[in-house]
């Protein structure tokens, strides 16, 4: 696969998305932002999901699981955690961290289209889904029907189309720092042409909020939806990284969602 298998009529985006993610499986986790380290950071993160969700065990679906980062705050809560991704490669790594844990299966599947049965979660937990999604509607009223009466989306997500003015700033700071010492190698982000590409033909590829998904989660059926802050998400990543991760953090509009069944 190269870029030039963009313009094949007959190849999907979706097979695209898939294709992408499956080459940035082994260097997913050296990019800054993915991996969630122990300490700060790691509790940061989980937070908001020990917030929505509590300890006591519930049946939880984590969509696009990717390496795994985000099912390992989920499973250390004590949930029993179902898993999906749709590249193999991203699996295999998720798969080979957790290797032998219970409570936790890792599953290849769509997560616009998953096949499981109908009111079988408790939760569901996203993060850096949803702005990839390539038919979102259809998507949402899937994720309400996996879910109980009354059991909770999370999402964690961000608008990686229009940073913010200060993003704009730190982009040229960090632009300089990339001359000065040379570019981060794993880092891709929003600024590879193969990214950019992808983007321009999402639903989302203009960018996704908070303002923007609460009411198509409430057509989807959501009955209540909450904002949380991801602000002590990006502090607590602040305090362990270097001047351009640093900047990274202020880059993008990043927002957390939680919605009930
Ligand atoms: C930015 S990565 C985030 C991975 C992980 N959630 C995390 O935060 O570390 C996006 C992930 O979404 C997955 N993905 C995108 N579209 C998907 C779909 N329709 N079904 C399942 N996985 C999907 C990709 O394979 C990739 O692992």
């Amino acid at each position: 696969m190269n870029d030039a298998s963009l313009s094949r009529p007959n190849f999907h985006l979706k097979e695209e998305i898939r294709d992408y993610w499956s080459k940035r499986s082994e260097t997913f986790d050296l990019a800054f932002g993915h991996r969630i380290p122990p300490g700060p950071e790691f509790h940061a993160w989980q937070q908001p999901i020990r917030e929505q969700l509590g300890t006591a065990p519930l049946k939880v679906l984590e969509l696009a699981c990717g390496t795994g980062e985000v099912t390992r705050l989920t499973h250390e809560l004590g949930h029993d955690v179902t898993a999906i991704d749709f590249p193999e490669a991203m699996l295999a790594v998720a798969r080979h961290k957790h290797a032998g844990k219970d409570r936790l299966r890792f599953i290849l599947a769509d997560a616009e289209d998953t096949r499981e049965p109908d009111g079988l979660y408790d939760a569901i937990v996203c993060r850096h889904l949803v702005w990839t999604l390539t038919a979102p509607e259809a998507a949402f009223r899937e994720w309400h029907r996996l879910l109980k009466p009354g059991g909770k989306l999370l999402v964690f997500d961000g608008d990686w189309a229009k940073p913010t003015r200060l993003g704009r700033l730190s982009s040229f700071v960090i632009r300089q720092i990339d001359r000065l010492i040379g570019p981060d190698t794993h880092y891709d982000g929003a600024l590879s042409s193969r990214h950019a590409e992808i983007m321009r033909q999402l639903p989302f590829g203009e960018g996704l909020t908070y303002d923007r998904l609460e009411p198509l989660l409430k057509q989807a059926g959501f009955a209540h939806t909450l904002r949380l802050s991801h602000g002590p998400i990006a502090a607590a990543q602040r305090r362990s990284t270097n001047l351009r991760n640093r900047l990274r953090t202020l880059v993008y509009r990043r927002f957390i969602l939680c919605a009930v069944r």
